[in-house]
């Protein structure tokens, strides 16, 4: 596998507190590649008042599609998970629903919250008890009874960029 990660803030922050936010957003990338941007990860103004770092809520992810582990979105109908970030610590499924516009549903199974595996075809299953989701995240099979969390997205040119 060929990941890269890169992140960038547009705030100040100090060199430890950058480290740590930087470290915390490239734990457990297993499958594709993705670029985190940290809009609102570091404070102009606080100093080290936030010590443990991003949460998720202010950042951004991005999504090469030209990179390697993320070429199958270049077709409508593509699929790619993507591992932990700081979006969602159980990962995304990213799919290319149409020229214009993608999908992107957290990993996390709504049953009790494994991580669902990868698409296998148009299904993805869950392997803690069976759980199964179609490509626009509804329930195919129980016991899970909701969809997956769905977050915004949009595409632009080799560019998906997913917010919380
Ligand atoms: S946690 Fe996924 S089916 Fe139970």
């Amino acid at each position: 596998m060929n990941s890269t990660i890169s992140i960038t803030s547009k705030d100040k922050c100090s060199r430890r507190e950058f480290l740590d936010k930087t470290l915390k957003g490239a734990k457990g990338i297993a499958l594709g590649t993705f670029t985190v941007a940290l809009i609102n990860a570091c404070s102009s103004d606080d100093g080290d008042s936030n010590p443990t770092g991003p949460t998720g809520g202010g950042s951004e992810l991005t999504v090469d599609i030209t990179a390697s582990g993320n070429t199958a979105l270049q077709n409508v109908g593509g699929i790619v998970a993507l591992g932990s970030n700081s979006i969602d610590d159980k990962g995304l499924f990213v799919v290319r629903r149409t020229e214009t516009a993608v999908d992107v549903f957290s990993r996390e199974c709504t049953h009790q919250a494994c991580v669902v595996s990868p698409f296998s075809g148009t299904t993805a299953t869950c392997n803690c008890h069976g759980s199964q989701f179609s490509t626009t995240g509804q329930v195919l099979r129980g016991p899970a009874n909701s969809p997956l969390k769905k977050y915004s997205a949009s595409i632009d040119g080799n560019t998906i960029t997913i917010t919380p």
